[in-house]
This record gives C-alpha cells, structure tokens and sequence, in this order.
C-alpha cells in the first residue's frame, strides 16, 4: 500500500515541477547564422555537444549568412511542431512577422549570442547573450591604458552590418576611448567578421594610411578580422602588436596563438557556450512555467600577452574549437 507520507511527497514535487517533461522529451531546431568566423563554428560544436549531455533532439539550419534563410528555417520548424526554435539573429531588426508566427503556434524562442530590436519583447522567451557594449568598451579602456598619452590612430574593422555585436561593440569601444582625446578612429568599415574580409579591407586601410606608417592600433570587432588584419600588415612590412596594435573580441585559440608570437595584444573573452544555458532556461520553464530573465548574461574578460597566451591556446583547443 502507497503511504500517505509518499503520496504527499510525490505531490510537493509534482508543483515544484519535478518529474515531469525530461529534456529527454524536447526537440529544439536552432537556426544558426552559418560558419564565418572560428568563434561561430565552436558555438555550433559545443550547441551539439550540450544537446547530447541532456538528450535532446536537436535540429541545426544553417542560414549561410542570411536573414531570408533563418526565417524559412524558422517557419521550417513551426511546421514541424518542435518544442523550442533558438535563433542567432544575423541582423537585429525584421524578426517581428515570424516571431509572432513562433508565438501563434506556441514555440517559445529563445535568442543565442546576438539581441534584436523589437517593441514586443513577449516575442522571445530570453536572450543568452553578453553583455557585447561591454566588450567594446573593455577592448577601447584597454587601449587607451595602454597607449596612455600618446596620438594614436585607430583603424576599426566592424562586424556584420546591422547586427547587435558590430552596433554594439562600435558604441562600446568609442565609450571607452571618450575621454582619451589622444586616440581618435581614422577608419572604420567592415569586414563581415571574416577572416579574408578582414585582411582585404585591412590591405584598403593600410594603402589609404600611407602604409599604415602613422597608424597605432587595430581595431577589430572579432578575432578573426584580426588574424586577417595582422597578415595584411606583415605583408606591408610592419610588425602587427608592435608597429600596430592589435585588440579585438572573442577569444579563439588562434589569437592566443598570435599573442604568443607577439602579434596581438589583447582580446575579449566570448564563451561560445550560449546554448547550454538556454537549455536549462528552457528546461525550467517547460517544467515548472516559471519564465527566465529576459537577459541571461554570459561573462566578459579580457586577455593580454601578460595571460601567457600559449597555456590559454592549449585550453581552448578541443573546447570545441
Ligand atoms: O555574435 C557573436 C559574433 O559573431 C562573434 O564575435 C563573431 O566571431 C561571430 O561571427
């Protein structure tokens, strides 16, 4: 015979939500933007590996780059009735239309790595994301201690027009340069947050910059901009981190093997493990119908030479890079 003590516990857990739906259940599609940078490619690895860890079914579209692909992909996987859609927004506006598809049809979406500009935030059940004002700003007080009174011309290599890191990290970076008068930013354009985007357009910046001679610093709203950018000025005969220093965003092996060899200086930590929480959120809410956060934030830390950059590589490799 069941006791009452045992019928009353399994009560209590019943409405704290225990035992009912497992991550086991769920079927989460996740439109991702495509694979431009080594950042983006980790996101997707470790996306995959921290589905497996909880047993979920997981459903990857790649977009390629392109808004018009997620949404088909968004709409892809309303039809086939999934339990949550994750989207890593490729631009920040124009999300309204099918979100409200997504809301309609009950699927609650959660946003990955970048933010969108919407006056109805009921449209998105949270945002896992860092704060990437923030990042910029560390990157431009990081550059403005290090160059302390000195001129400096900045060249700027920004991120995918339109989407929240490049409007971002482009704001961030002139907060934290504003009361260095000394530093001023003689160029900024973008390059796609590639790597070969970001070389070609460092080679247009170095050829219009009388070499790149005056210049004193880079930059770059990602690390593989960077890696490109610093190929760009050896290639022009100067020394990337000492004739020209390089800082940028993210935090991928690469650039710690750049640090290392003394080619960059500083980078922006970006985890690339924004789906792991958006699980858990995502879990909790099916479980118990407690709605997250609207912004579960993910951390920022900078990285310099003096974080012996080569130990850091070691670590970052296999972390899903
Ligand atoms: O949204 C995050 C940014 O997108 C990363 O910094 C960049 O590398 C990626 O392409």
């Amino acid at each position: 015979m069941i006791s009452m003590k045992r019928i009353l516990l399994a009560s209590v857990f019943a409405v704290a939500g225990f035992g009912t739906a497992s991550a086991a259940d769920l079927t989460v599609g996740f439109s991702q933007i495509g694979s431009e940078s080594g950042w983006r490619a980790a996101e997707t690895s470790v996306s995959k590996i921290e589905a497996e860890k909880r047993g979920i079914a997981f459903k990857i579209a790649d977009a390629q780059q392109k808004q018009e692909n997620q949404i088909k992909a968004i709409r892809g996987f309303i039809a086939q009735g999934v339990d949550a859609i994750f989207i890593a927004p490729v631009v920040a506006t124009g999300w309204d239309t099918v979100l409200a598809e997504a809301k309609e049809a009950d699927i609650p979406v959660i946003l990955l790595d970048r933010t969108i500009e919407t006056a109805d935030d009921s449209l998105y059940l949270t945002a896992v994301t860092s704060d990437t004002v923030h990042e910029g700003k560390v990157a431009g007080e990081w550059l403005a201690k290090t160059v302390a009174d000195k001129d400096c011309k900045v060249l700027e290599l920004q991120g995918t027009v339109g989407s929240s890191p490049a409007i971002n990290r482009k704001k961030g970076f002139e907060e934290g340069i504003a009361s260095a008068s000394n530093i001023k930013i003689v160029r900024s354009q973008t390059g796609d947050f590639t790597r070969s985007k970001g070389k070609e357009v460092m080679e247009g910046f170095l050829k219009a910059e009388n070499g790149g001679k005056d210049i004193c610093a880079l930059y770059a709203h990602n690390d593989d901009m960077a890696v490109g950018a610093i190929q760009a000025i050896k290639e022009a005969g100067l020394k990337p981190g000492k004739d020209i220093l390089v800082v940028s965003v993210d935090a991928v092996p690469d650039i710690f093997k750049a640090m290392a060899d003394g080619e960059a200086n500083a980078t922006v930590e970006l985890t690339p493990n924004m789906a792991g929480p958006a699980f858990d959120a995502l879990k909790e809410f099916k479980d118990s119908g407690k709605a997250p956060p609207k912004w579960i934030q993910t951390e920022s830390k900078l990285f310099t030479q003096a974080d012996d950059p080569m130990k850091v590589y070691e670590e970052k490799k296999g972390l899903g890079y």
